[in-house]
């Protein structure tokens, strides 16, 4: 009987809204600061938030939208719209409709009376109202009208309406100037892309809630946020963990080896390709084999020179003389370049570190002999 290393799935699934978001706190806040000033205010406020693929924009707004519901930052009551499926603005209106407790049909009334339909229904709403349209850019595509009337909410008679926009990227130039003046600077935030130390962070944080205690080390986690850190994208870190922590579950280990990782790198997004290997040298074979090797010990990373006297006794296991030190290098910085491995930015000579995510390194293994096997038994 093995231990179970995902003790609460749901911690790691998208609609899950985590305890606390590690580096978005600063923006959070700022955007909680922004409606509940409007709240006292008594009027609406309208704000743009933008940012990359898997930056938190959806999941801070899910935040948003609970902190905003209590007393202190004015009793907010949101409607949530996702317009990537409902992407006209007749869509997005009956769905507010819906929202308000006024449905109507999709079919025969104009868009004038079904913002009528609308103000009397936000009539009935007491309080603050905030609407948050996700994944707006296709309405914008569209050339939106009812974004200009969310955002003059008060001048419209849709009352004490705030609106909140997110989008991927920055859609302002889509917008007709009228619209466009309601989104000045302070109505605009653009969430910076997550560092490889911020996915860590998010990783160790998620995992923490979701997984057995132990089971996730730092280096994993890092070692996580490496593979995900070029998109910075938070989604396909947390897809590559649990991928992982399943593997290790299959396999019955009890946390997750960075060998997991590799097969859930290689499973759920393989870029892998053994056409990679196609252009290199046998020496560079020779020297990715003994990395593959050597990376069967824990952990993510070993020193380069325990990756050059395993490569010295490959090269004799394929009858060929080992290249000199500085040749050998050369030879891992050419790999590094083609992305076959990594380099750890340590300089040389003071025991570099190098690691391969891309691949499960027993697989590697097995392709690398194979082709270095049909080369012959000599190589030159
Ligand atoms: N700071 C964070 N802390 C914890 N989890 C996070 C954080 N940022 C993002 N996530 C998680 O990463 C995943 C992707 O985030 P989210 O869905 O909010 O991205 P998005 O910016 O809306 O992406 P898209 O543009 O593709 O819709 C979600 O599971 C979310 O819970
Ligand atoms: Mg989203």
């Amino acid at each position: 009987m093995t231990d179970r290393i995902v003790l609460r799935e749901e911690a790691l699934e998208a609609s899950y809204v985590p305890e606390s978001l590690p580096h978005r706190e600063a923006e959070l806040k700022l955007l909680r600061d922004r409606f509940a000033q409007a709240a006292t205010g008594k009027r609406g406020w309208s704000q743009l938030l933008t940012g990359g693929i898997g930056s938190g924009k959806t999941v801070m707004a899910q935040k948003l939208q609970r902190e905003l519901a209590s007393a202190r930052y004015g009793n907010y009551r949101t409607l949530y719209v996702n317009c990537w499926r409902r992407n006209s603005d007749r869509t997005v209106l009956l769905e507010l409709l819906k929202g308000v407790g006024y449905p109507l049909p999709d079919r025969g009334y104009s868009l004038p009376e079904m913002v009528d339909t609308l103000e009397a229904g936000l009539r009935r709403v007491e309080g603050n109202l905030l609407v948050i349209l996700d994944e707006v850019t296709s309405l914008f595509r569209q050339g939106t009208r009812l974004v200009y009337l969310l955002t003059r909410g008060p001048e419209v008679g849709l009352g004490r309406l705030s609106l909140l926009l997110i989008a991927p990227q920055d859609v302002l130039p889509l917008l007709d100037p009228a619209t466009r003046s309601g989104f000045g600077v302070t109505h605009r935030l653009h969430l910076p892309p997550y560092s490889l130390e911020a996915l860590t962070d998010i990783l160790l944080a998620r995992g923490e809630a979701a997984l057995r205690p132990g089971s996730l080390s730092p280096d994993v986690a890092t070692q996580i946020a490496r593979v995900a850190a070029p998109q910075s994208d938070a989604r396909l870190a947390l897809e590559l963990l649990e991928g992982a922590a399943r593997r290790a579950e299959q396999r019955g280990g009890s946390e997750i080896g960075a060998e997991d990782v590799r097969w859930a790198k290689a499973s759920l997004y393989p870029t892998f390709t053994e056409g990679k290997l196609e252009g290199l040298s046998p020496h560079a074979l020779l020297v990715l084999l003994a990395l593959a090797r050597t990376l069967k010990s824990p952990g993510s990373w070993v020193g380069l020179d325990r990756v050059r006297s395993t490569y010295a006794t490959v090269a004799e296991e394929f009858g060929t003389q080992a290249q000199s030190r500085v040749t050998f290098w050369r030879t891992v910085k050419a790999l590094e370049r083609e992305g076959l491995v990594n380099v750890d930015p340590q300089g040389p000579g003071q025991a570099a570190k190098v690691s391969q995510d891309e691949m499960p390194v027993s697989l590697l293994e097995l392709v690398l002999q194979e082709r270095l096997g049909r080369a012959g038994p000599r190589l030159s």
